[in-house]
């Protein structure tokens, strides 16, 4: 059979990082390719007492009916709620239940591009949004950014040029970079957009885990137009396998990315969300979230030692307070994509920065995930990747 796939798939590859992680079978290799949380922090024993007590209680036989495409709604009040203690304003109508944060981009952009329309992204993103955006034919076009976040004057430059649709940030631990926008990054994108009538989505599935400096309010929080969707996630929080996020935006934006999850997957598990409103409301999350810092920070610390001791002087990475990542760059001609053959030959993988670019830049750069190895599995990784990066 000659398949004739649309011409929208035709063009999306199969995620970099996935393909990467088919080579990972080897149990030798230490991954520092991934973004998983830590199998420490799955609280599988908690997850599974809930989910015995919600099965046999009187909402068992609701929690394995349909259920309504914007989520439980006493998951929403509490998610409400939860929003507010994040500095997020949010009634239940401006709120709605994702499978994922993931679903969260692909229903955005569902709801607002058309085949050929641009969305701006910083440059390095977040791997995933370049390929659902290239799944809807969308072009994404990259925007310079440093340390305080996006370059605002290159944003600006950029809207006038391209005329885009909307923006994607991952302002907070971002993934691939770890980096933080600041507040006056945020205001001003926040200002920038809504002058342009921009629409903006938010991704954050990383600020709470936060283990050191200042908490910085989400973007959202500096939205005074209703342009900005904000997206988050309880993966990295609980456990990627429940598969639950939300998402917070205007009503009639809410509404649109409704009747798109309709189509796609009808609701989000009930199961999966009456086990994060039993996280929430019995105040099990906050306690779940504090014995899981110091295991990130711990591995984080780690990382960050071994590469100041192992990795040569033209290894520049970032130092980040939370999140999963750390993103390095070579200052010489070294490219990482040459170089990845090698690293699993010395037992060793990380993601080469290259993919995260929205016009293929980033030869010199690599991402590494510090959650889901050991300290001591952290210091032997580091010591192969300076081997194969030759101090
Ligand atoms: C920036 C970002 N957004 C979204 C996601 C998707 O997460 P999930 O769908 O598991 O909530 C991830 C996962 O790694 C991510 O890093």
């Amino acid at each position: 059979m000659t398949y004739k796939f649309s011409n929208n798939m035709q063009s999306v590859t199969g995620l970099a990082t996935r393909e990467i992680f088919k080579l990972l079978s080897k149990p030798e290799i230490i991954s520092f390719a991934g973004g998983l949380p830590a199998n420490e922090c799955l609280p599988t024993e908690a997850v599974a007492r809930i989910s015995n007590e919600l099965l046999t209680s009187a909402e068992g036989k609701a929690i394995l009916q349909y259920g309504t495409t914007e989520g439980i709604a006493t998951l929403r009040t509490e998610l409400v709620k939860y929003a507010t203690s994040e500095g997020l304003k949010a009634t239940d109508s401006e709120l709605m239940v994702l499978s994922g944060g993931q679903q969260g981009i692909d229903l955005f952009i569902k709801a607002f591009c058309n085949k050929g329309d641009v969305v701006l992204v910083e440059n390095p993103t977040f791997l995933a949004f370049l390929q659902v955006a290239n799944s809807y034919g969308v072009r994404c076009i990259g925007v310079k950014s440093d340390d305080k976040g996006l370059d605002i004057t290159d944003l600006e430059a950029k809207i006038k040029e391209h005329k885009p649709k909307a923006l994607y940030v991952v302002p907070t631990f971002s993934n691939p970079t770890g980096k933080t926008y600041t507040a006056e990054c945020r205001k001003a994108i926040c200002e920038v957009t809504a002058k342009y009538g921009i629409m903006v989505l938010e991704d954050d599935p990383y600020s709470r885990l936060r283990w050191t400096g200042d908490r910085v309010p989400p973007l959202k929080a500096f939205d005074n137009t209703g342009n900005v969707v904000y997206v988050t996630s309880f993966s990295k929080l609980i456990s990627p396998g429940l598969r639950v996020g939300f998402c917070i935006g205007e009503q009639e934006v809410i509404r649109k990315m409704t009747i798109g999850k309709q189509c796609a997957d009808l609701h989000t598990s009930n199961l999966s969300q009456a086990i994060v409103r039993e996280f929430l409301r019995g105040g099990l999350l906050e306690p779940h979230i504090k014995i899981a810092l110091p295991i990130y920070q711990k591995r984080a610390k780690t990382m960050l030692d071994c590469l100041a001791e192992y990795m040569p002087k033209t290894f520049e990475y970032t130092k980040p307070e939370g999140g999963l990542f750390v993103w390095g760059e070579f200052k010489d001609k070294t490219n990482t994509v040459q170089k990845f053959e090698q690293a699993i030959a010395n037992n060793v993988a990380y993601i080469q920065g290259q993919v995260f670019y929205a016009d293929s830049g980033g030869l010199n750069t690599l991402r590494l995930n510090f959650s889901n190895a050991d300290p001591e599995k952290i210091k032997q990784g580091v010591k192969a990747l300076g081997k194969v990066f030759g101090k």
